[in-house]
């Protein structure tokens, strides 16, 4: 009898050993966002993809400022994003996700009473109920986390818990938290993450919000900072692959593959990828994954960037950074007139400035009644010799009715000299690669997939 109860303690504890150790790999779908109603014309589309980007651009060079005020046309159907959906909760809700590589914050739409204002989706998003869930509480305001979101001391963002009162019940301080286009707010919860086939995984600390504007969805925030996804679930690694923007309005998925655990000093790389290593955060932006991006080229030829936006300085600007929640890459005013100028020269198009002001790109040449277009090829090297060479859909997209013109899917970034990253790469740029964030070896592995 005590023999066989010894033998099913030992199967039972080999098998669970045998799952913790082969189960640490969570693959969900990842597809492009698609709110209701359906997508508006194409120009109106552009045109908000241009000044969202923008917008984001703006922000993420200072995010301390409030973007509350960017006068941005964002509306739900035309946020050129891709979502992931995670469950959250005991039992588990489902909710569409965002993902967004230079944000830390993870919050959702919660509560019945959830209001987004200018979201232009009726229905409203999915909203998640913490009243429905067992395991959710408000996240302590004397709890080390809650500094997270506020950058005060406990003694004075905890007006009410005296110091000699470690069991004081207030609750960490509501958020407010810009976007660059919008804004949300409510309060933090600290929740239960469901990865099946994973055990489940508590004390998640993620943002109930309760209301907010111009945010189509929920977001995922897989940053470098300590409230970070990544972060809060010490990921190893985590990769994708963005599916062409061409699959807008179809249902096609990816894979949004999250790595838990293995061997913690693996420094094995994927088969066929090429790795960068990140660069070194300026103490501004601990959130951002920094690419040491080197040199253009078009057309083979190279693109002269001034040796300042090459590298972030210590305060904090210049540097590349990849943000799988802009749509459209982003350059500053002196990188962009470079690329542009040695595009304009090489094309052999004419211009097309009616294009230019409705869809506000710029360059656009007028392609009307070509069979094959062509433009010559755009490239990023990184340090080490990395070289990442872009699909010509990756920069270039046909405008217009009849597809007569063809501009260039990058926005120049005049925000001013304020700082922040000098390029941002977007998720245009992005299409068709599988991207792997190998965060224990702190690098960045690409190669260019049929996703
Ligand atoms: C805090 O709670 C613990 C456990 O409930 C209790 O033993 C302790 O006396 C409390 N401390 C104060 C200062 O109220
Ligand atoms: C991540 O690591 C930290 C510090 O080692 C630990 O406190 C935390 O529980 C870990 N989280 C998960 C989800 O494993
Ligand atoms: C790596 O690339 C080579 C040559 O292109 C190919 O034959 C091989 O199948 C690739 N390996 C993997 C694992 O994709
Ligand atoms: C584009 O080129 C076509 C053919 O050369 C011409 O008919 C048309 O007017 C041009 N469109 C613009 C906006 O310049």
């Amino acid at each position: 009898m005590a023999s066989s109860l010894l033998l099913f303690i030992t199967l039972l504890h080999t098998s669970l050993l045998i799952r913790s150790s082969t189960s640490t790999t969570v693959t969900l779908p990842l597809a492009h966002f698609l709110p209701n109603p359906v997508p508006p014309s194409q120009l109106k589309l552009l045109n908000s993809l241009v000044s969202t980007s923008l917008a984001r651009a703006k922000f993420l060079k200072s995010p301390q400022q409030p973007a509350i005020n960017a006068n941005t046309p964002l509306s739900a159907h035309s946020y050129g994003a891709y979502s992931t959906p995670l469950s959250f909760g005991t039992p588990p809700q489902t909710i569409p996700f965002v993902i967004q590589t230079a944000t830390d914050f993870t919050w959702l739409p919660c509560t019945h009473k959830y209001i987004c204002k200018d979201c232009n989706s009726p229905p409203p998003p999915p909203s998640f109920i913490p009243k429905a869930s067992s395991s959710a509480r408000f996240l302590p305001c004397l709890n080390p986390k809650c500094g997270w979101f506020h950058n005060t001391e406990a003694s004075s963002r905890c007006q009410d818990c005296q110091p000699e009162s470690p069991n004081c019940t207030q609750v960490c301080p509501p958020y407010i938290i810009s976007s660059g286009s919008g804004y949300t707010g409510g309060v933090l919860l600290s929740e239960t993450l469901d990865l099946t086939p994973l055990k489940p995984i508590p004390d998640f600390i993620i943002g109930c919000s309760v209301f907010s504007s111009k945010q189509p969805a929920g977001v995922l925030g897989l940053g470098r900072g300590p409230a970070s996804f990544p972060t809060q679930l010490n990921l190893t690694r985590f990769s994708y692959c963005l599916l062409s923007h061409r699959f807008d309005d179809t249902s096609k998925t990816s894979n949004l593959v999250l790595d838990l655990g293995g061997p913690t000093t693996s420094s094995q790389k994927t088969p066929n990828l090429s790795y960068v290593q990140f660069t070194r955060n300026p103490p501004a932006f601990p959130t951002y994954y920094y690419l040491p991006l080197r040199k253009m080229t078009v057309g083979g030829r190279r693109v002269k960037i001034p040796y300042k936006f090459l590298n972030p300085g210590t305060d904090g600007s210049g540097g590349t950074i990849i943000d799988s929640g802009s749509a459209f890459s982003s350059m500053a005013g002196d990188v962009f007139a470079a690329v542009s100028t040695e595009l304009v020269t090489q094309a052999t198009y004419v211009r097309d400035a009616e294009m230019e002001s409705r869809t506000g790109l710029t360059p656009c040449f007028n392609v009307s009644g070509i069979q094959t277009v062509s433009f010559p090829e755009m490239s990023l090297y990184f340090k080490g010799g990395a070289k990442m060479a872009l699909p010509l859909a990756n920069y270039f997209s046909f405008m217009g009715e009849s597809s007569e013109a063809v501009c260039l899917t990058v926005v120049k970034d005049e925000s001013g000299a304020s700082g922040g990253p000098a390029v941002i790469l977007g998720n245009y740029q992005m299409q068709n690669f599988y991207t792997e964030f190998d965060l224990r070896n702190g690098r960045f592995g690409y190669k260019p997939q049929i996703c």
